[in-house]
């Protein structure tokens, strides 16, 4: 019996739960003209959502991890690699004559795949309006290449004034849906919803949440019921929640190990999530040590009060400013996650400093 439940990979089904309200909607952004940018704090599943939505669409794509992208160059190469596999090279051969910089091809012979080059050049960025011109050019009305952009603000970052030069030229194509994402704690909040920022609102906003509870809830229940039986099914799933709040990534986790738990170490039904807790707690252990050093005093108290499940203003020996600015450098890398309330993003860390740290 396998392990139904997956984490750390970009998921489709049987291990896609949800997302319905989502991809009805990415369906009906790539329906109109308009881009789409999805924003979310890390591991909460926009890759694993908009690779099943384009999916779906049934329409050309491609779809890029710009955290892979060394360069400009190396993007329309990659781009233009991307546009050659879907399109055989024979029928867009005369396309590739009116490139201002011509690029190499080369076959690789295992498995017949054709690799792109481009010579560096002095203005780069012909190179990737062209290719981005043939995206447009292999497109018609009604199959518009969809571009996904994935950790897009990796991008912004590679070179001073790339998002001006970008926009300007996306900004006049017609015939292809732009997706961006990237997590909430990076650059792309300030890429898209600073109004002196040239991408601003150049895409409709889709913010990510964690998976509803009711779903997530039967979601596990179906996995780990040929284990236990209903009301332990329920108890269990309900254990796990609580613990995870949702988080779809730790929710994956934290029921995988008890899955292996139940099934291949019998592991008695209300221990079972203590026991699944323990067990991350100790294999992380290492990491979660070196990661504690590398906070200061104030990340730590920080961390150690929001475990107590209380509010970071509510140290009495920190003024108040210093907190606030701990607590926003956490929430930026990704450590504390804001919902309604401040939480410790990771269960299993927050478990680890209960333990090892308090
Ligand atoms: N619809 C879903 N149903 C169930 N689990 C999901 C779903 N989407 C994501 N997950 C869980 O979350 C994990 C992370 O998903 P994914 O890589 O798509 O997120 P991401 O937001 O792109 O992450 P990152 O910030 O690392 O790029 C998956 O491995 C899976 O365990
Ligand atoms: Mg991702």
């Amino acid at each position: 019996m396998e392990n139904p439940f997956r984490f750390g990979t970009v998921v489709d089904s049987p291990y896609f739960t949800d997302r319905v309200e989502e991809l009805s909607r990415i369906a009906e952004i790539l329906n109109s003209k308009n881009h789409l940018v999805v924003i979310s704090p890390r591991r909460f599943g926009k890759t694993s959502l908009v690779r099943k939505a384009v999916e779906q669409s049934g329409r050309k794509f491609v779809f890029l991890n710009m955290q892979q992208v060394t360069s400009i160059e190396d993007l329309a190469s990659l781009l233009l690699r991307e546009i050659l596999r879907q399109h055989p090279f024979e029928r867009v051969k005369h396309l590739l004559k009116n490139f201002r910089v011509v690029p190499t091809f080369s076959t690789n012979p295992l498995n017949d795949s054709i690799e792109v080059s481009f010579q560096p050049a002095i203005n780069n960025f012909v190179m990737l309006e062209d290719t981005l011109s043939l995206a447009e050019k292999v497109s018609t009305e009604d199959n518009r290449m969809i571009v996904v952009l994935d950790e897009f603000q990796e991008f912004i970052g590679i070179e001073k004034g790339i998002d001006k030069k970008l926009r300007a030229f996306m900004q006049e194509q017609k015939r292809v849906n732009y997706i961006f994402l990237g997590s909430q704690e990076s650059m792309m909040t300030q890429i898209f919803e600073s109004k002196k920022s040239p991408f601003y609102h150049f895409g409709q906003l889709m913010r990510l949440d964690k998976i509803p509870y009711d779903d997530f809830l039967s979601y596990i229940m179906e996995r780990i019921r040929v284990t236990a039986g209903d009301e332990q099914c329920e108890r269990i799933a309900k254990d796990i929640l609580e613990e995870t709040a949702c988080h779809p990534y730790y929710t994956q986790q934290l029921s995988s190990v008890v899955w292996d738990l139940l099934v291949y170490h019998k592991t008695p039904y209300d221990e079972v999530v203590r026991i699944a807790i323990e067990n991350l707690v100790r294999v992380h252990d290492l990491d979660f040590e070196r990661l504690w050093l590398t906070f200061n005093k104030t990340d730590r108290k920080i961390l150690q009060i929001l475990c107590k499940g209380l509010s970071p203003y509510e140290l009495r020996d920190m003024p108040t400013s210093t907190s606030f600015s701990a607590i926003k450098r956490l929430t930026q890398d990704g450590y504390v996650i804001r919902t309604d309330r401040y939480l410790i993003e990771d269960p299993i860390f927050r478990h680890w400093i209960e333990e090892r740290q308090t």
